[in-house]
């Protein structure tokens, strides 16, 4: 089950990373490394692990803010934290807010081993739920609804999860499709297997070709080793393609070869190579609107399409409400180390009533701003209405909004100037050294923004 799992470790101390990494990769793990939280976050959008080990102290954000972030953006992903000795109060802290483990340094590496085994199982036991047949509703866990339409659309997940069709999750955004494509695979035959999601919309388009197919040894520039892709990593399991609208077309026509073969070919490799994946896939965007506009093929979207599931945006089912906020209040709560008691009954009407254009997301947002802001146990109904006024609004701290603006930014920008460095500094204003400076910061390479000239053999 662990073998060749992917591990991220996180450290600023290169001795460390090399130390850890050749021990894991020792017993077959397959190793990336971060030198910071900024770029493990970046690496983890690129390539998700099955496991992150981060040492507590790093520069800039340190290991617990990034596993905070980790919590938000991907709750299911264990972190396991490594701390100078003498510094356990604090992990004991981090442990009760969920990091899956801690480590004192020095540390055994045997027992870090033993720690990443049991994190392993854990990710692999949340998906190993009794199977709709057996009549358990595990698969459901952590799925809050009440309306009718929710129900039937859980009937129909259920229905889905049992055959092999390609399932296309349409719906707004904020409405849960990927809630909804993680209890597909949980509920199907191949929950034992791994459930990898990619988003298509966040990758340039030179790297998402070797992320879902993997490269061969120099196949292009900074291609030092043979990596497997995506479809082989899901090998078994349930291959999520979120944001399928955002793929460029180019990808589109390997995309479908895959589909249809069943076989994938790395980029730079001659053969191709079978896989047994079952894909589903999400979008936010009118595929209709895109075919007509030939931005989406359309032989694609029929291997995709097998089956549609539509999420109903949250004013449609507003019944739904009451019980999210009260789901969302608790979760919520714990991070904020608050006692809340919930939300007062003018302020539940008013979260009852209101427009909700971000969906259970922005609802996840009010529901947060207003338990960080919130005074009395009882939420009144000022804050929720002020956090209602605040468009589709994460809370974050102004650190927190600045990395990510910044991150954002520099890729948005070298994605404009394909990867050259010269362009974008002159772009930003900022001297060539000072903006590699910025790239560093955020883990990013120019390299992974260019398309011209990098593919040596074989591919693109
Ligand atoms: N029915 C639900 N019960 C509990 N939590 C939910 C439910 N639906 C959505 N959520 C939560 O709301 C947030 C948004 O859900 P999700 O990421 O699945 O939406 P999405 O449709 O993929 O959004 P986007 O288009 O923005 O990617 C997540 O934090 C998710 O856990
Ligand atoms: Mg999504």
């Amino acid at each position: 089950m662990s073998a060749g799992a992917h591990i991220l470790v996180v450290d600023d101390d290169e001795d460390i990373l090399r130390l850890l990494g050749m021990r894991l990769q020792a017993r077959g793990f397959r190793v990336s490394s971060a030198t910071s939280a900024e770029a493990a976050l970046t690496q983890i959008a690129l390539d998700p692990p099955r496991v992150v080990v981060s040492d507590v102290r790093l520069p800039g954000r340190d290991g617990l803010a990034l596993f905070e972030e980790i919590r938000t953006t991907r709750p299911s992903l264990p972190v396991i934290l490594l701390t100078a000795h003498g510094t356990i109060p604090d992990a004991v802290d981090a442990t009760s807010r969920g990091v899956f483990g801690y480590l004192t340094k020095p540390f055994d590496s045997q027992l870090l081993l033993e720690k990443i085994d049991q994190a392993l199982q854990l990710g692999a036991s949340a998906s190993r739920m009794p199977s709709p047949e057996s009549g358990g509703e595990a698969w459901m866990e952590g799925i809050v609804f009440r309306s009718s339409r929710m129900a039937e659309l859980m009937g129909e997940v259920r229905m889905v999860a049992a055959s092999e069709a390609s399932v296309l999750i349409r719906g707004e955004s904020g409405t849960g499709k990927e809630v909804i494509a993680r209890a597909i695979h949980r509920a199907s035959p191949r929950s034992r297997g791994p459930f990898v999601a990619i988003n298509c919309g966040a990758i340039p388009e030179q790297l998402l070709e070797s992320e879902l197919f993997g490269h061969v040894k120099g196949a292009f520039t900074g291609a030092a080793t043979t990596r497997e892709g995506l479809f082989q990593a899901a090998s078994g399991g349930t291959l999520f393609l979120d944001e399928i609208g955002d793929m460029p077309t180019a990808l589109q026509v390997k995309l479908l070869r895959v589909l249809q073969e069943r076989t994938v070919r790395p980029v730079g490799a001659i053969r191709a190579q079978p896989v047994d994946v079952r894909v589903l896939s999400a979008t936010h965007r009118d595929l209709d609107a895109a075919m007509a506009e030939g931005l989406f093929r359309e032989d694609l979207y029929y291997r995709l399409d097998v089956v549609s599931l539509r999420l109903p945006r949250l004013d449609e089912r507003r019944e739904d409400i009451p019980l999210l906020a009260a789901h969302f209040v608790q979760q919520v709560a714990g991070k904020y180390g608050k006692r809340i008691s919930g939300f007062a009954p003018e302020a539940l009407e008013a979260l009852a009533t209101a427009a909700w254009p971000g969906n259970v997301r922005q609802l996840y947002n009010v529901v947060e701003q207003s338990v960080a802001l919130t005074s009395t146990p009882l939420i009144p109904a000022s804050l929720v209405q002020r956090a209602l006024r605040v468009p589709v609004m994460e809370a974050l701290s102004y650190a927190e909004a600045k990395q990510r603006f910044e991150r954002n930014y520099l890729i948005q920008l070298l994605k404009l100037t394909d990867g050259s460095v010269a362009d974008a500094a002159r772009i930003a204003d900022r001297n060539r050294t000072e903006f590699y400076r910025l790239l560093q910061k955020h883990g990013l390479t120019p390299a992974m923004f260019r398309s011209d000239g990098e593919v040596q053999a074989g591919g693109a």
